[in-house]
């Protein structure tokens, strides 16, 4: 399993995406697409990028009952994506089942991750309006776990807890991280952050990065510093 930065594509139409990827010339970052891109363009967008050599981890975060994910993930997987996800609040059967809906006759499938607690969710929501008793760390923890359980290759978490889910999970087990800031950047929503240095050192697999490269006024040059920071 190779690390990696992802490109977060949050992009709003086609023609910004492919104009914002036209200037990386000879590199073919791996890129992130999300629900408003796809959303608004549809299959083909995911064609296009792939077509230009990219990596697409493809963002949906799918939760249904387990006969309508399997059947998405079976349509998802004719994309030719490499990393699509699903929130494990969807639970082992939801899970289990995109597992198979994702496996091509030949065997090979994309990664799956899942999606643990969502970094929008506070401790106050988990108690007061979803009714879960447990400390959030745990439901983390104990969604990551049951992650692993159903077969699933990893979680997005944050780069603060990349550690503890590989002690928990196994360090095979793949942690995805957003909220990556360089360290004389601005942290714009994100709380809970770590420079592409740090997430290394806290072991994250992939660091996902949008606004540190989209919204530089030299994107490339900020992707090859995420590079060197990250993989160096
Ligand atoms: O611009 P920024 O670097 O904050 O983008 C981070 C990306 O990761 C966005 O696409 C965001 O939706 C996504 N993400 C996140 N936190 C999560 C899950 C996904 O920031 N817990």
């Amino acid at each position: 399993m190779g690390k990696d930065v992802i490109i977060a594509c949050d992009f709003p139409s086609a023609e910004k995406t492919l104009e914002f990827l036209d200037r990386f010339k000879g590199r073919k970052p791996f890129v992130k697409i999300g629900m408003e891109l796809y959303y608004s363009e549809g299959p083909s967008i995911v064609e296009k990028i792939k077509n230009r050599g990219h990596k697409i981890f493809l963002d949906l975060k799918l939760h249904d009952i387990p006969n309508t994910v399997k059947k998405a993930m079976a349509v998802l997987s004719r994309l030719d994506v490499d990393m699509t996800n699903l929130h494990a609040a969807g639970g082992s059967a939801m899970m289990k089942a995109a597992l198979e809906g994702l496996t091509k006759p030949n065997g090979e499938r994309p990664i799956l991750i899942a999606v643990t607690q969502l970094t929008s969710t506070d401790s106050e929501t988990l108690k007061n309006e979803l009714l879960i008793g447990a400390p959030m760390a745990e439901t983390v923890m104990k969604y990551a776990e049951n992650a692993a359980r159903s077969g699933l290759d990893g979680v997005v978490c944050s780069p603060l807890e990349a550690a503890a889910v590989h002690n928990t999970c196994g360090s095979g087990f793949i942690t995805v991280t957003p909220g990556v800031r360089f360290s004389d950047s601005d942290a714009g929503d994100q709380k809970r952050i770590m420079t592409p240095e740090q997430a290394k050192a806290a072991g994250s697999d992939y660091i996902v990065v949008g606004r540190p490269i989209t919204a530089a006024e030299d994107p490339v040059a900020a992707y090859e510093r995420c590079i060197r920071e990250f993989l160096g």
